[in-house]
């Protein structure tokens, strides 16, 4: 047991040294104590990264929402599972037991069952952050059909691209959602995806805002009756180990998004095992994690790791700003929670309003705070743990990627002494490697490189959908025989590791993963435009931002400049959404590119981020006049 919840230290680093001296024992332990199995595994792990294959617990049989339900129901059946907390603090909070969880999963998955979806079929979910999200998702494991969330921000291409990458055959769906004032009308958006999406056959709505909105006669169905006529029982599909549980699309630094594909023994177990200690939840503790469902974070740590531990996992459906920016710490006090995670971009938003929306709001329920998504900077850091922790909560700073699946650098709250910015230790089982531009891993510490993974964790994702090529060129050429994860690194003199941010061309803005390739596309459909380069700057709250250079056609040159911008950022909004938009467009004559054409980004992000000191050797561009053009015309 001692495995399953490390309590200090010296413990952490006991497990840690058995985890990497014998990584399949290890999992095996924590496989067999802490899960329910139809069968056992034949072998705990088969990998070999020059493929890449990757397989855990083959041979074992199970259903992921019998983890993370049905065994719960003898003790934990009228314990809240999931406590929804709606947009409009006047509308009272829901909380849902195990036992009506079971119910609702049973009944979606016969709807499901009912509209043709078989085992291995894909189902696009697209939806605001309401129970019947967490049960869409647990409905398809229900019966081995394979999820894939679209956040619900993307536009109506970004659901047709992912829809048809995927392959779905439905598409899951509500009237409309709140964020804070708005009402966003989710079902237009669908509408105008499907006219892209000829091979879906069903869109399941639910019922939130009572939006008018259209229905397809012989495509779309309101879900409420069909949940109220289906049988209360649904028997879970059996899997193997390996069998696709979801797909999560993102970024690339080019091409289209990386259909993420994750399966479904070892996701669970990954998930479990760092949900218990990288939070050390005890039962009745209330956990909230801000994330949307939408994202990796969402799936892993609202639903399926929370869950597999009989907890009671929040779910907010509104923004931090909404009434007030006092909103999270209300819901905090509302609901006691003890373990909130949230991401360091918001925390830096409300950093910037008046402490009495913090102080006037009892936070003594809080035990553990997290962060997400993106480095936290030392200010943020620090306001975090005086204002919202009290100097009692230690700050989880926690790395990870839709990619790995689950946590994978974290404190381990009690046991790992935290430092501001640091991610800190790898959590046991994964084995970091920092790595020097030729290829040779860089041993000892005080040191930085770019941060790989040497052997495999359970829940890290098998392939892109569709793509087993572009999952080897991305994750493992650059380093032979390693994960590589486009991140920088540094590690201390102690052996903790800080996140540096990307090398490659993949921008977290509010810690939102972008690729600037799906931008540039964007853009450069606008008539008047011939070129665009994007890159990310510094900003103060949402870490990064997005600049924009763009060429225009000559016959764009006489077009109002503001007006051009303004459509810029719509054809952004309409192609990806508005997490994408612009924060600051300059037009140019030229972008500064090598002889082999390649557009020099370094330079433009250096120019960006006004540190033009140092731009290194710009004679050998093909162009070197365009680069003292654009400074002088810097933003
Ligand atoms: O650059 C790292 C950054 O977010 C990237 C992964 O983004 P995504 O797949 O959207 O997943 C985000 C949620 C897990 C990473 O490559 N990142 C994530 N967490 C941190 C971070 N950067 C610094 N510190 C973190 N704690």
């Amino acid at each position: 047991m001692s495995n399953y919840h490390i309590k200090h230290l010296e413990e952490y680093y006991q497990v840690y040294r058995k985890s990497v001296r014998n990584p399949e024992n290890f999992w095996d332990e924590i496989a067999e104590e802490h899960f329910v199995w139809r069968k056992k595994w034949d072998r705990v792990l088969d990998w070999d990264f020059s493929k890449p294959e990757i397989k855990w617990f083959q041979g074992a049989k199970l259903n992921i929402t019998e983890n993370c339900i049905d065994r719960h129901l003898h003790i934990r059946g009228d314990k809240t599972a999931i406590l929804f907390e709606p947009n409009n603090p006047d509308e009272p909070a829901r909380h849902i037991t195990y036992l009506e969880l079971k119910e609702r999963v049973c009944k979606m998955a016969n709807v499901l069952k009912d509209k043709g979806i078989n085992k291995g079929d894909r189902v696009v979910i697209y939806l605001p952050m309401i129970p019947e999200l967490a049960v869409a998702l647990l409905a398809c494991a229900r019966i081995g059909a394979v999820h894939s969330v679209v956040f619900a921000g993307f536009s109506s291409t970004a659901v047709a691209t992912r829809v048809n990458d995927c392959g779905a055959k439905m598409v899951i769906t509500s009237d409309g959602s709140y964020r804070g004032k708005k009402t966003i009308d989710l079902k237009g958006i669908v509408d105008d995806a499907m006219d892209a999406c000829p091979d879906v056959k069903n869109v399941l709505v639910v019922k939130r805002t009572n939006a008018d909105i259209f229905m397809k006669e012989g495509r779309d169905e309101w879900l409420a009756p069909l949940m109220l006529a289906a049988k209360e029982d649904c028997l879970p599909e059996i899997m193997d180990a390996e069998d696709p549980l979801f797909i999560l699309y993102t970024s690339g630094s080019t091409g289209k998004p990386k259909g993420m594909v994750h399966t479904t023994a070892g996701y669970m177990v990954y998930t479990a095992y760092t949900f218990k200690n990288v939070f050390q939840y005890r039962e009745n503790d209330i956990y909230w994690c801000t994330a949307d469902i939408g994202w990796i974070t969402g799936h892993s740590y609202i639903v399926y790791g929370p869950l597999a531990n009989g907890a009671t996992t929040v779910m907010f459906e509104g923004v931090p700003s909404y009434p007030d920016f006092g909103r999270f710490w209300d819901v905090v006090q509302k609901h006691k929670v003890t373990q909130f995670y949230t991401a360091p971009t918001a925390i830096r938003a409300l950093a910037k309003e008046h402490l009495d929306f913090v102080n006037s709001h009892d936070l003594s329920s809080l035990k553990v705070l997290g962060t997400v998504g993106e480095p936290i900077n030392e200010e943020a850091w620090h306001w975090y743990n005086d204002h919202v922790g009290d100097k009692k909560c230690p700050i989880v700073d926690t790395w990870w990627q839709t990619e790995t699946g689950g946590i994978l650098i974290s404190p381990i709250p009690f046991s790992t002494p935290t430092k501001p910015t640091y991610a800190t230790l790898p959590l046991p089982g994964i084995q970091p490697a920092l790595m020097d531009e030729h290829g040779t891993e860089i041993t000892g510490n005080q040191v930085d490189g770019r941060l790989c993974i040497k052997f495999p964790w359970p829940s890290m994702a098998r392939t892109i959908w569709g793509d087993h090529q572009r999952y080897k060129e991305t994750y493992f050429t650059a380093f032979k025989d390693k994960y590589f994860t486009g991140d920088g690194a540094l590690r201390d003199e102690v052996g903790y590791y800080r996140i540096t941010g990307r090398v490659d061309d993949v921008i977290i803005v509010s810690g939102h993963n972008l690729g600037t390739a799906p931008i540039e596309d964007a853009i450069n459909e606008h008539p008047a435009v011939a070129e665009s380069a994007i890159v990310g700057f510094p900003h103060d709250i949402k870490g990064n931002a997005l600049y924009g250079y763009v060429m225009l056609k000559e016959t764009g040159e006489s077009r109002d400049r503001d007006n051009l911008k303004k459509e810029i950022n719509q054809m952004i909004t309409e192609h990806i959404g508005p997490i994408a938009k612009l924060e600051k467009i300059q037009f140019v004559s030229a972008l500064p590119k090598t002889r082999s054409g390649k557009i020099m980004r370094r330079i433009l992000r250096k120019i960006a981020s006004k540190d033009t000191s140092n731009l290194g050797d710009t004679s050998t561009l093909l162009n070197p006049e365009v680069v003292s053009e654009i400074i002088k015309e810097v933003l």
